[in-house]
Order: C-alpha cells, then sequence, then structure tokens
C-alpha cells in the first residue's frame, strides 16, 4: 500500500523549480538555499518593496558568502541566475511552493486555496508556519494529502534544520520526499507530530516568554539578560535573538503556541512585545527594537 502510493507521487527529480511565497527574513534565505542547491526559484510577494528589499538581501547574503571564501564566484552568479521575483500570485506555478508570508492562518489558507487552484492541484504545498498546525492549514484544501510542514531556521541559508511536519492528511510518501528535498538542499530534516509550536519554538518560548518577565520584574536590563545568557554558552540573548527573528513574528509565534495549548499561563504573551510592536520597532528588519541597528 505505501509502495503503491509512493508510486504515484512526485519525485524529487521530479522537482526542478520551487516556488517560495513570502519575500521576508524567511523568504529570501529560502529562497538562496533552493538556488544554490540548483533549483529553479520564484519568489513572490504581495508587495513591491518587500520583493526590492528581498532581492538586495539576497545579494547581500550570497556576496557575504563569497567574501568569506564559501561560496565562489562562479556559484554566486549562478544562484543568482535562478531566483526570478514576482508580485503576481499566478504566476507562482511551480513543483513545490514553500510558504513563508506573516504567521496568520487565515491567510496561509486564502494562499494555499489559491496556489492548488493556479497549479492544477499538482504541487506539493508546504509550509514554513512556525507554529500554526498544518492539519489547520489544509482543511480549506481539495487535496490536504499534499500540504506539508518545512520549518526552517533563521537564518534559513545558514541554519541546517529543518523540522518535517506531517498534517493528519498529508500523504505518508510527501514526507519521504520533504525529507529527501531537505538533504538536497544540504540540510538535516527532523520529523515532528503536528503540535502547537511543534518541537523548537515550544521549547524555545520559555527562552522569550521568561527572559521578557525578568525584563518586566525588573531584575536586571535587557542587555544584562542577553550578556548573562551569552556567557552562559548561548550563540545570542533573547533580546538580540527576537530582534533577529522579528518582534512581530516572535509575538505573532508565541501568541499561537498560547492559543494552540488553551491559553497556558507559561505561554502569555508579554506586553513590552506587544508595545514595541505598536510603535513599529519590530527589529532588525525595522531598523530598532530591543536595540538600534543602522540601516546600511
Ligand atoms: N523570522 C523567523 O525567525 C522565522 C523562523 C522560522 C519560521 N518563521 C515563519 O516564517 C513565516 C514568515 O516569517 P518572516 O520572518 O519571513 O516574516 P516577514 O515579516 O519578514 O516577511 C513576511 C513577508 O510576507 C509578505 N506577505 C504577507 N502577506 C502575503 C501574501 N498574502 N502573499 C504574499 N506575500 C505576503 C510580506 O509582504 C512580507 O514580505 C512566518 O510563518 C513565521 O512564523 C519565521
Amino acid at each position: 500500500m505505501f509502495l503503491k502510493l509512493y508510486d504515484h507521487f512526485m519525485k524529487l527529480s521530479e522537482i526542478s523549480k520551487v516556488g517560495v511565497v513570502g519575500a521576508g527574513t524567511m523568504g529570501q534565505g529560502i529562497a538562496v538555499s533552493c538556488a544554490l542547491a540548483g533549483y529553479e526559484t520564484i519568489l513572490f510577494d504581495v508587495s513591491k518593496e518587500a520583493l526590492k528589499t528581498g532581492q538586495d538581501q539576497i545579494k547581500k547574503m550570497l556576496e557575504q558568502s563569497v567574501s568569506k571564501g564559501k561560496l565562489s564566484q562562479q556559484k554566486f552568479d549562478q544562484a543568482l541566475k535562478k531566483i526570478s521575483v514576482t508580485d503576481e500570485v499566478s504566476e507562482v506555478r511551480a513543483e513545490l511552493v514553500i510558504e513563508a508570508v506573516v504567521e496568520n492562518l487565515k491567510i496561509k489558507q486564502n494562499l494555499f486555496t489559491q496556489l492548488e487552484k493556479i497549479n492544477a492541484g499538482k504541487s506539493v504545498l508546504a509550509t514554513n508556519t512556525s507554529s500554526i498546525p498544518i492539519t489547520q492549514i489544509a482543511e480549506v484544501l481539495q487535496q490536504p494529502s499534499r500540504c506539508i510542514g518545512l520549518h526552517f531556521f533563521n537564518p534559513a541559508h545558514v541554519m541546517k534544520l529543518v523540522e518535517v511536519i506531517a498534517g493528519t492528511e498529508t500523504n505518508p510518501a510527501l514526507i519521504l520526499l520533504m525529507k529527501e528535498f531537505t538533504a538536497a538542499l544540504g540540510k538535516v530534516a527532523v520529523e515532528v507530530k503536528d503540535s502547537p509550536g511543534f518541537i523548537v519554538n515550544r521549547v524555545a518560548r520559555h527562552f522569550y516568554v521568561e527572559s521578557l518577565k525578568v525584563m518586566e520584574d525588573k531584575v536586571t536590563s535587557f542587555e544584562g539578560i542577553d550578556k548573562l545568557m551569552r556567557s552562559a554558552g548561548f550563540k545570542m540573548g533573547p533580546f538580540e535573538l527576537m530582534d533577529l527573528i522579528g518582534i512581530d513574528v516572535n509575538y505573532a509565534v508565541t501568541t499561537s503556541v498560547y492559543e494552540g495549548f488553551q491559553k497556558a499561563h507559561k505561554f502569555k504573551p508579554s506586553n513590552i512585545q506587544y508595545q514595541k510592536i505598536s510603535e513599529g520597532n519590530l527589529g532588525k528588519k525595522s531598523g530598532k527594537g530591543f536595540y538600534e541597528y543602522s540601516k546600511k
């Protein structure tokens, strides 16, 4: 039965083009990873401005790899040529589409409904959601069996881990296919059950939520907390990391995990983040979050 399913499903060699939806922090890194692995990559965003910033950032990421000696000039040229951009969803025609837009169920469902039609139900629809159950995203689709979670980590062109999450209707053969695809990107797949926040974001919630509480209780400053955590061996402190992730994105994920666990107090989102978002201070991407960044 299993082999039969796999026989009728797409093979890795049949994936030649990848659609990446959302040209923000994650879409940029995912597009670079796909292009470096040799896939034709079409990057779509509703915002022309986001597309322009996305393209600039992608060039910068690849240039940094060249200057660090990690990428040859030839590979740089090849990768850049593989990436095209569009602000027309109807142009997102690909065997595999990876969605990386805002952490909002309705927006993701609406997009997937469109993408399923555009691709005549023949594509794999993967979501980079950090916390929304795949089963919920897929329930609006004609073929929920073709929907799966592919959760990359930030920065996506550098970080090796990808959580592969199957919804209740996901075809088992698709899990295998996405593990192969992940390996083709030079990354490591970990299969995870469909539950709020999956593994990494569920465990990591306390790194952020508790640090925000420590700040709220004025135990020490946020810079002090970052310094302590770095000294304790973490690569980054929680506030630096929230700035890198995007405070809006981090807040949306906490809210989603909080809702997913029936408002368990331990996941309660912090007002500090809410305030920062209201002020437009979203972190590195907006030039200011907990810290200030030059806009260069
Ligand atoms: N930032 C992280 O560290 C991180 C890590 C892993 C997963 N994620 C997840 O990845 C997804 C994207 O996060 P991000 O940090 O890249 O967000 P972001 O805010 O940097 O970028 C989101 C992009 O999506 C675009 N967009 C919004 N609605 C759209 C639509 N309907 N169609 C096309 N484009 C649309 C926006 O214009 C924006 O450019 C979220 O689900 C998030 O939870 C984020």
